[in-house]
């Protein structure tokens, strides 16, 4: 079956990721590349709704396993409605974060086993797995002073922002094939833009393919 390419964005608040995925979504666009953009959470119906509680149900949400079931509801009304049905029509997906987020957040952030959080990830996801990720890296006190907005997760101790990106830097060490750090701090924006176009170009040569 031929299919579209799954990329996403990860990093921690205030890395950039946002502003720069809508950069290299213009970019790719302009390429002639079918691009989509999409992102979790919220990114269908019950997706806002949980959005919206997950970020702003304070005092609502206090059990890290409560927290996790809502992510992964989320992600699986995501992939079932959005990200497969634009796979499976060849679609390039740009992903404003997805399954390394749980990993990162609930997982090294957290403290959920890792192992049962790829096995919950599998399942809700099908399998459909990022074919390529790029991890916007800089430190949590700058991302903290950069991220604009207040909710639930920003809020959370410096000690967990650390745990966070500590926990992504890893992921990344132990699949260097698919994710690729690229440094949000002490460059310019535009550097950091060239470095993520350059990336996801070198994997795009190489699609279509057959799977
Ligand atoms: P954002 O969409 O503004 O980046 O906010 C989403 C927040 O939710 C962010 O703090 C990361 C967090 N998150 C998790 O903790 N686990 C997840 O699986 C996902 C998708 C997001």
């Amino acid at each position: 079956m031929k299919r579209g390419a799954l990329i996403t964005l990860e990093g921690i608040e205030g890395s950039g990721k946002s502003g720069h995925l809508k950069l290299l979504a213009q970019f790719l666009q302009s390429q002639g590349f079918p691009i989509r953009v999409t992102y979790e959470p919220g990114a269908t119906a019950l997706g806002r709704s949980l959005r919206e509680l997950l970020l702003h149900g304070e005092g609502l949400i206090e059990d890290p396993l409560v927290e996790l079931f809502l992510f992964l509801s989320d992600r699986r009304e995501h992939v079932r409605l959005v990200v497969k049905p634009l796979l499976l029509e060849g679609k390039v997906v740009l992903c404003d974060r997805y399954v390394d987020s749980t990993l990162a957040y609930q997982g090294f952030g957290r403290g959920l086993d890792l192992d049962f959080l790829l096995r919950a990830n599998r399942l809700v996801t099908e399998g459909i797995w990022p074919d390529l990720t790029i991890l916007l890296d800089c430190p949590p006190e700058e991302g903290l002073r950069r991220a604009k907005g207040e909710d639930r997760l920003h809020r959370q101790p410096l000690e967990f922002h650390r745990r966070v990106r500590e926990g992504y830097l890893e992921l990344a060490r132990r699949e260097p094939e698919r994710i690729k750090v690229v440094s949000t701090s002490g460059c310019p924006k535009e550097e950091a833009q060239e470095e993520i176009r350059s990336i996801v170009l070198e994997f795009l040569r190489r699609w279509p393919r057959e799977t």
